[in-house]
Order: C-alpha cells, then structure tokens, then sequence
C-alpha cells in the first residue's frame, strides 16, 4: 500500500475570507500520553504522507519540536509554507490586552512561522488549569464565560489579522448562547469553530448554526478521542469505535471504524482533525477522504448513532459556585453570570 496521498486529492474547504484549507488534518495534543518527539516525529511522517494541515496548540507544549519539524521540510523543499495550513490556539491564562499578542508571538516564534493560518481561543474564558492534572483539579480564580471580557481577547484576535499575525481567526468549545451573545460585536467574524464532533456526539444545532452563518466547523475527537487523559473520562462515555452500526460498516469497507468516523465527518462537511503517532494510522486517516465514500444509506445510520455524549465535558474550568460541568456548555440555553 502506498505511503504517500498526493494532496492534491484531498478535498478542501473554502473559508468565507476566500482562504482554503484541507477537508482533514491532523491534531498535535498528546493527551498527556505521548512526548512532544514522538508527536513532532509524527507530524514530519505525516507532511511527507501528504498531510497539510495542522492543528497546534500552546498548551500542547510541543510548538516548538513541531517548529523544528516545519522548518526542516520548508529547507528541505519538501513542502513550501503557502502550502501548510497551520492552526494554533491562545490558552486560558493567556486571553486579554497585551497577552494574546505575546502568546501568537511564542507560538509562531516555536512553530518558525511568520504567521498562522487560523488562530484560535481555545476556550471561551481565562480559567487555567496546569497542564496533567487530574479531573478533580480546579482553580479558585476560575469564572464564568462573561461576554465583555471575551471580546476583550477577541478584539486583539483581529489586530493579529490587522498585522498580518493570523490570517484567519476562529473560537473553540463555544456553544450557541455564547455565539449569540459574541457574533453581533465581532469587527472580524470567525472563520471556524473548533469543537467536539463524533458520531456519538454531533451537535447537530450547532453545527447547523455554523454552517448557515459562513462559519466551518472543525471537529476535535472525531474518533472519539480513545486516548484522552483520564480527567476526561466518566463511566458513562460510549467508546464510538465499538457502536455495533459503525463496526458493521466497518467491517463491509475492510477498515477500522475509526475511518469511517472519518469518512463521515468529511461528507457532512466538518474538518476532521485525528490524531496519532502511528503511521499505518495517520496514512488510513488520510486516505479514508480519498477513496470509498460511505453511501447515503451509511450516512443516515451514523446520524442516527448520535448520542448526545459529550467526552471533553472541561470540568476543570469550573469555578467555586458552579452546579457542575453543564454550567460550561450553558445547556439551560442562557449564558451562565
Ligand atoms: N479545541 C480543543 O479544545 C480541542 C480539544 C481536544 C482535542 N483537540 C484537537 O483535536 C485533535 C484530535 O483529538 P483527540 O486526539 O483527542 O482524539 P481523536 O483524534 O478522536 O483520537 C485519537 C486517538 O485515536 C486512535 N486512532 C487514531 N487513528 C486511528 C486509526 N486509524 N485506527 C485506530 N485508532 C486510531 C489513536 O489511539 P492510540 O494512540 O491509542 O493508538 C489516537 O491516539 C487533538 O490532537 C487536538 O489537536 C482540540
């Protein structure tokens, strides 16, 4: 089997800015499992297997190893810049006047760019927690989303575009109520929403509130994250890999049911970010958008798989009052005060 997909046969997506970006790539966090070489080493076997997108994080602590990387296939010809799509996020202890500055400029002075691609908030307020720790973590600075405070990152989010820093930007684990309050004031409108998607968690109202306003989702954990840190696990998390639907299709294409949550997410039109160190792995990631369709039937039977089953429920965002990591997701449909 080949170990190369020419890129050319990925689909990509056209941002509302006029920017395209892969219909996949590939994620960079390790969930506190792998080491920033082996992911580097990853994302280098990954760009000569033809991906070009990349999803970066500061609070990955591997920018730099992955720099390393970039800057090695830029020398060596085998890529060149314009055609990378590179994504990185400011973390929570990082948002407001002056900070998110300095974090773009660590984060592109770690990734040997001049500029990134798409950058994201990654979460929706300034909670911190230490990179590791356990579910039972929490900051006693931690408060809920506030809608001025929020702008007040976003505004310096759009002067990286004014800059020339991002040339798009985008909010991650963001939820309707907050979009609702956010959107009306933004100068710059985001260009993607970054949040958890898998065939048994598909926010099918979410997901429909982006596409119909020009917003591309991009979904995390779209195999449903079977790796993640033990923080992010509850006993009642459906593993979407071992749903009896998904096998049976995975069984009649002859691949891992973690290529057809793929094959899914792409023909229902988010972007795919899969993560792994593994190269038979990252290469099946790849191909699964190139070859082999699921048919409309195979479509229907995995949206009838969603189970409303958030993984990354961020419980170690709350703050002192909180009922619990609902509060996050505002499931009341009001923003938490
Ligand atoms: N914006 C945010 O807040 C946020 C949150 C979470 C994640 N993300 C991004 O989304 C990316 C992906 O999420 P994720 O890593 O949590 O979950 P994921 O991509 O759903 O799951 C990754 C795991 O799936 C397994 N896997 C991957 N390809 C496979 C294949 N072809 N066959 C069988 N198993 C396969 C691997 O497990 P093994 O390692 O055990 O083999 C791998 O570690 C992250 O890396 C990160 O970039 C963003």
């Amino acid at each position: 089997m080949t170990e190369r997909i020419n890129p050319a046969s990925v689909p990509s997506r056209t941002l509302y800015t006029g920017d395209t970006m892969p219909a996949i790539g590939m994620g960079t966090f390790g969930s506190d499992r792998y080491t920033p070489e082996q992911i580097s080493e990853a994302v280098a076997g990954a760009i000569e297997a033809g991906y070009r997108l990349f999803d970066c994080a500061a609070c990955y602590g591997n920018e730099a190893q992955i720099g390393e990387v970039f800057d090695a296939a830029f020398r060596k010809g085998t890529v060149k810049r314009e055609e990378l799509f590179i994504t990185t996020k400011v973390w929570n202890d990082m948002h407001g006047r002056g900070n998110v500055l300095l974090s773009c400029a660590r984060s592109l002075r770690d990734l040997r760019l001049d500029y990134a691609d798409l950058f994201f908030v990654h979460w929706p307020f300034p909670n911190y927690h230490a990179p590791g720790c356990d579910g039972d973590s929490r900051n006693p600075d931690s408060r809920p989303f506030r809608t001025e405070e929020f702008m007040e990152t976003w505004r310096q989010c759009e002067r990286l575009v004014d800059m020339g820093l991002a040339r798009t930007i985008g909010m991650s684990n963001m939820t309707i109520p907050k979009l609702e309050a956010v959107l009306p004031l933004c100068r710059i409108k985001p260009a993607a929403i970054e949040m958890e998607l898998h065939p048994c968690f598909q926010q099918p109202e979410l997901f429909k509130y982006c596409v119909e306003r020009g917003i591309q989702p991009i979904g995390f954990c779209p195999i449903g994250s079977p790796s993640r840190p033990e923080r992010d696990r509850t006993p009642e998390d459906i593993a979407d890999t071992q749903v009896p639907e998904l096998v049976e299709i995975a069984r009649a294409h002859q691949v891992h049911p973690a290529v057809i949550c793929l094959k899914w997410a792409v023909q229902r039109g988010q972007i795919p970010i899969p993560f792994s160190v593994r190269k038979e792995q990252y290469l099946s990631n790849l191909r699964s958008v190139t070859e082999d369709p699921l048919s409309t039937q195979e479509m229907e039977i995995i949206k009838g798989l969603d189970r409303n089953n958030r993984l990354i429920k961020g419980q170690v965002f709350l703050w002192p009052g909180a009922r619990g990591w609902e509060d996050l997701w505002d499931l009341d449909g009001t923003i938490t005060k």
